[in-house]
């Protein structure tokens, strides 16, 4: 009997069991569905349903599962080479590398590869602090860039990720994020403050001074923090103060990149030049590979053996984010989420005059957020009701937010449209009926 045979035998009860026996309970998960295979937009759990994934494993699976080029390259470098890391060249690191500065913003046009987007995040900070011979580090509330240390004294989206876990790396101050919807006082025709930049300032006057900053680090739309679209002015102000204060920008990519906002990378949206720009998720469609590109003139502070990694740069991931960037490029899919994006919000943003609830409707191409209140209150009850009542239909859809108010939805960009009209229509039944009308 094959292993796949005797895991079908099983059923998701007895998977769960066993899952809560042998698994951290550190894993929040969204559903308790138990997967057994997945193709395109559908997952198929053991039990034999056939649910819409409109959360593409947090924003990885951007071509859908089992994406026919990228199992062909991998099937191909599988039967060739896996690993060498730092003992020797490999082909698919190189051409990897040059698919990624391709897809880049101009300029640039190196590339350090890694396993993780908390990683990339590490290395950013390391490379900026060489760089530049400072040690501060400016990031922003909302903002989520990993677990690991440097990447966690980062992130600021939920105290509980924190709680316990310190002390953190010294040296990163917090301002907030333009999240225009809850912090801000202004009219709609007025100029956010945050977006001026004037958060920054105060710090630069009253605590960190500009000449010990190394960089600032920013989502372009901030991913766990709520699927915020900042003001279009804001990455080109942090550009602007950047370059007046000799500060690196590193834009993190890792959520919104490869094709997901509908432009390759987010910062494009803006014409915004990150200094260093870092990618995972989407990168390998599932295959653990991560990055950072960088100009050469900020890269060639590194020397060799001053940073390092085993699995790097991998080639089974390296052919997998190939095929990734090659299939995004030659079917055109960021101009694609674009228009279905569009699509949805358009649809999205009538329910904000149907349901009292729906706060904010906001979103890029296919990274779409939607808000929910109640009474002023950020409504994290009845969006974890909705998330429950949506997987109960076969879709699987995720939250976020700094409150846990937020339905996102990150479908893959190869979705049909039918799969995707339908899967808006589970959502608004499921609103509609837990918001009892
Ligand atoms: C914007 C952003 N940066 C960094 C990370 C961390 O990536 P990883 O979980 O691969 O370490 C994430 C993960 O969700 C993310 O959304």
């Amino acid at each position: 009997m094959t292993d796949l045979a005797v895991r079908g035998d099983q059923s998701a009860g007895l998977w769960r069991e066993r899952d809560a026996e042998l698994i951290s309970p550190a894993y929040s998960r969204y559903s308790d569905l138990v997967i057994d295979h997945a193709l395109g937009a559908h997952l198929h759990t053991v039990d034999g349903r056939d649910v819409l994934d409109f959360g593409c494993g947090i924003g990885v699976t951007n071509l859908g599962h089992l994406h026919p080029a990228v199992v062909k390259a991998v099937h191909e470098q599988v039967d060739r080479l896996w690993h060498t890391s730092v003992t020797a060249l490999s082909p698919p690191m190189v051409d990897a590398a040059a698919a990624l500065v391709a897809v880049s913003p101009e300029g640039l046009d190196q590339v350090f590869l890694n396993n993780s987007g908390a990683e990339a995040l590490e290395s950013s900070i390391k490379l900026a602090r060489r760089a530049t011979g400072r040690t501060e580090i400016i990031a922003f509330t909302g903002g989520f860039h990993g677990r690991t240390y440097g990447a966690l004294t980062l992130t600021a989206s939920k105290a509980r990720y924190r709680e316990g876990m310190g002390p953190f790396l010294p040296g990163v101050h917090h301002v907030r994020y333009p999240h225009c919807f809850r912090y801000c006082a202004h009219r709609a025709d007025e100029e956010c403050p945050i977006a001026r930049g004037d958060e920054i300032e105060h710090l630069f006057k009253t605590t960190v001074p500009p000449d010990t900053v190394a960089a600032i680090v920013v989502e372009p739309l901030q991913g766990e923090g709520g699927f915020v679209v900042p003001p279009a002015t804001f990455l080109p102000r942090l550009r602007e103060i950047c370059n007046q204060r000799g500060i690196l920008l590193v834009c993190d990519e890792v959520q919104s990149g490869f094709g997901r906002t509908g432009r390759f990378f987010c910062v494009e949206h803006t014409g915004t030049q990150p200094d260093i720009m870092c990618v995972a998720k989407a990168f390998g469609n599932g295959l653990p590979i991560a990055g950072l590109v960088a100009t050469h003139a900020v890269m060639s502070h590194w020397h060799p053996g001053e940073h390092g990694t085993t699995y790097g740069g991998n080639a089974v991931a390296c052919a997998a984010a190939i095929a990734v960037i090659d299939t995004m490029r030659r079917d055109r899919l960021a101009d694609r989420a674009a228009r279905l994006g569009a699509r949805v919000l358009q649809r999205l943003r009538g329910w904000r005059d149907e349901f009292e609830e729906v706060g904010d409707v906001r979103g890029l191409g296919l990274m779409i957020g939607i808000e929910l209140m109640r009474g002023g209150r950020p409504a994290a009850d009845l969006v974890s009701s909705i998330q429950r009542r949506c997987v109960e239909r076969d879709l699987l859809i995720l939250t976020c937010g700094i409150d846990d108010n937020v339905i996102r939805m990150l479908p893959p960009l190869t979705i049909d449209e039918a799969d995707l009209d339908r899967g808006v229509d589970i959502l608004e039944s499921c609103v509609r009926e837990e918001v009892g009308r």
